[in-house]
């Protein structure tokens, strides 16, 4: 039996923008999920979850076999869950060279489902560690990076970017832009993340974005200044300027505002921690709903954040620099 975690993260700055060739940072945070892999003799699968915004559920199942899953919660629900396991289970298959491998699995995640932490590249990576490690296999933090890029590839039609697999396999703050993706130095960040509960669709809020950007020369700009920030951004964070971090998140904000994909409730979080005296705030990932990250040395935005009407839950997580790690073996 083999325990692996890997962290979720947070986007300093970036997202959307990066979708266009522009650079993103990344930085993983001390909220993990755990995959427990274990071989079974026979070829078939049995999953069971536990998520921090989910019913735990199980089901069993082998490839070609006709059997519904057994379950007690929506198939898309299910479908959403599993998906990204079951192709984490391929990829451990390929590497060990063993495609009829059949696993006992269980998920447990501290990360919200599809809020912009990322959760699905957590349980993605730390699947194909656990998985490949059962096997015999050890791969590099860089392998299991590409293969969790090549499964999420999989899982979402194509449509995936580099800089939460990667992120989530290596730890630390990471510098994305298109295929290049590296680690960057930075100091540690005092994170306070508000969550509203919810979750946005990446696919339409993305959409939305390129709508935007073909409808107006201004809207292309604004794309264009997220870049110009993020490359400003990167230098306050090799320098360990928190100030000014705190600053260009809370303009990147704004920037993703007039683009289309904030929220009432993401905007009122973003309100609370600024009246709250944060040095930063902005939305994480897609938008449209799930978490914003503020920068607060003190305790005054978890506190805020606890009273703001729309925020469900308040937590802090600091930089984690460790990526997918093996728990036990
Ligand atoms: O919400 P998340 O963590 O899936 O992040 C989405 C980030 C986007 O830039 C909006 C899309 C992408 O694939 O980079």
């Amino acid at each position: 039996m083999v325990v692996s975690s890997a962290p979720g993260k947070v986007y300093l700055f970036g997202e959307h923008a990066v979708v266009y060739g522009e650079p993103a940072v990344p930085c993983a945070i001390e909220r993990r999920a755990r995959v427990t892999v274990e071989a079974r003799d026979d070829d078939r699968i049995r999953v069971h979850a536990e998520d921090l915004s989910l019913n735990g559920f199980t089901v069993e199942y082998s490839d070609g076999s006709d059997d519904a899953p057994d379950v007690d919660v929506s198939e898309s629900l299910v479908q959403a869950g599993i998906g990204y396991i079951d192709a984490a289970v391929e990829q451990a298959r390929e590497a060990a060279g063993e495609p009829d491998a059949g696993f006992d699995i269980t998920v447990e995640s501290e990360i919200p489902l599809g809020a912009g932490l990322g959760s699905s590249a957590a349980v993605t990576t730390a699947g194909i560690d656990a998985g490949t490690r059962e096997l015999g296999v050890e791969l590099s933090a860089a392998e299991v990076a590409e293969r969790a890029y090549r499964a999420e590839l999989e899982v979402q039609n194509g449509e995936a970017s580099r800089a939460d697999t990667f992120c989530s396999a290596t730890g630390g703050a990471v510098r994305v832009e298109g295929d290049d993706c590296r680690a960057i130095d930075a100091p540690d960040l005092p994170f306070v993340i508000g969550f509203d509960g919810g979750a946005g669709d990446t696919g339409q809020l993305v959409a939305g974005v390129r709508a935007l950007r073909e409808e107006y020369d201004f809207a292309a700009d604004t794309i264009e200044s997220i870049g110009d920030l993020v490359r400003r951004g990167e230098q306050a964070l090799t320098a360990g300027d928190v100030e000014e971090l705190g600053e260009l998140m809370s303009f990147n904000h704004g920037l993703l505002e007039a683009l289309g994909v904030s929220s009432r409730s993401l905007d009122q979080m973003v309100w609370a921690a600024r009246d709250a005296g944060a040095l930063g705030a902005k939305l994480t990932g897609a938008g449209g709903g799930g978490c914003i990250v503020a920068l607060d040395p003190t305790d005054s935005t978890e506190t805020a954040l606890d009273y703001t009407p729309g925020c469900e839950d308040a937590f802090r997580a600091e930089l984690d620099t460790d990526g997918v790690r093996a728990e036990a073996e």
